[in-house]
């Protein structure tokens, strides 16, 4: 079972995993055979890619995934629930000036959204069991594939969230702590509702981020930190980002009489790691996606200047290098040039996983052949875009 870009797919494939829509629903069941239509329906549907059988190989990859698929679909109907209430709101004003849209935030009929019974208690209960999950885990191990299978900004949010608390536990955060990211996390991105308006000449990070921290500030039992990582999300350490330009200290430590003027809260740091992440591996508008080891390695370069050198440090104890069901390209050894699937990740060597061979030199299928790279130390390896 390998990972696989939707542009890629041909029919008689097998679908490795179900496969579900932005609201959760099954579109695919696993072990249905792709057919010209089938692949047309999912290009449709945003999906970027999907895991895939090979009936000429029979490599089984671990089914880890990280978070189960039924706390996914209850956390993307929480939020596509609140985002379509908020746009509802939105779609009734006359003018949506940036300063409309900010008194908006504040209205009445806004917060209720928020108010307990509301759509946005969905989104509560759903951090809850996110956080159950996963902070029953050490490392990460498949989530990384699997948050590519599709380009929506509820599974984005789903995402940062999951490796931002990651993060947070590595690095000590009390339980409370992580609680309050979590749902700043999985919130980050919610003034996004607001970007289709126009009127004004606010850049769409301000944007975003400002009415993000105004909307969540003003919800009835406001969280006091949750807000701030929609606000300070796309903050750097150097001082270039938006919308304050806060400089970063590059650590942890939050002493204030030391740290005043500095990024405040780390939430919104942790957040800017995760953030950047998710969007090497799924692609922008103005950027393709990458392969997971080259993000990591885009992420080592932006520590210090853009990220919190700190954080990226928890954030490399966390996620690994070539994630369950990655393509990979042995590149020394005995084995030179042959590709291979991550079939286990050594959650201790997040950088030496088990691979299964399953293709030559001259991508001829082979009969696998199982390697544990951490017993195999000469062996290095490139992940592939799939
Ligand atoms: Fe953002």
């Amino acid at each position: 079972m390998r990972l696989i870009n939707i542009a890629n797919l041909t029919p008689g494939l097998i679908v490795g995993r179900p496969v579900h829509d932005e609201k959760g629903r099954v579109l695919l069941n696993q072990d249905v055979a792709l057919t010209p239509a089938y692949i047309r329906a999912l290009e449709g549907k945003e999906c970027t890619a999907i895991y895939v059988k090979e009936p000429d190989v029979d490599v089984d990859v671990l089914p880890d995934e990280d978070l189960d698929p039924a706390t996914r679909a209850e956390a993307i109907i929480g939020l596509e629930n609140t985002f379509q209430a908020i746009k509802m709101q939105v779609s009734r004003l006359r003018q949506q000036s940036f300063e409309d849209l900010r008194e908006l935030c504040g209205s009445p009929g806004l917060q209720a959204l928020m108010a307990p019974g509301g759509p946005f208690a969905q989104v509560q209960e759903a951090v809850e069991a996110i956080l159950d999950e996963i902070l029953t885990q050490s490392t990460l191990a498949g989530l990384i594939s699997i948050r590519t299978a599709s380009a929506a900004l509820h599974n984005h949010c789903i995402d940062v969230c999951v490796v931002s608390t990651m993060i947070g536990r590595v690095i000590g955060m009390p339980n409370p702590r992580l609680k309050q990211l979590a749902l700043g996390c999985i919130l980050h991105d919610i003034g996004k509702v607001f970007l289709k308006s126009t009127g004004d000449d606010v850049s769409d990070v301000r944007k975003h981020t400002l009415l993000g921290f105004e909307l969540l500030k003003n919800a009835p039992d406001a969280d006091i930190l949750a807000p701030y990582v929609a606000l300070e999300h796309h903050e750097r350490q150097d001082g270039s980002g938006e919308p304050r330009g806060l400089v970063g200290t590059n650590t942890i430590d939050r002493d204030r009489s030391v740290h005043r003027e500095k990024i405040p809260t780390l939430l919104g740091e942790v957040a800017a790691v995760a953030n950047y992440y998710d969007h090497l591996l799924t692609g922008t508008a103005s950027q393709p996606p990458v392969p997971p080891d080259s993000a990591l390695h885009a992420i080592q370069s932006a520590a210090g200047t853009h990220l919190n050198a700190a954080i990226v440090n928890a954030f490399l104890r966390v996620v690994p290098v070539y994630p369950l069901g990655t393509e990979v390209l042995v590149r020394s050894g005995g084995y030179r040039n042959y590709t291979g699937l991550v079939t286990k990740v050594n959650r201790t060597q997040l950088a030496r996983p088990v691979i299964t061979l399953i293709k030559d030199p001259r991508a001829t299928p082979i009969t696998p052949i199982e390697i544990n790279l951490m017993d195999e130390t000469d062996i290095e390896l490139r992940s592939k875009l799939s």
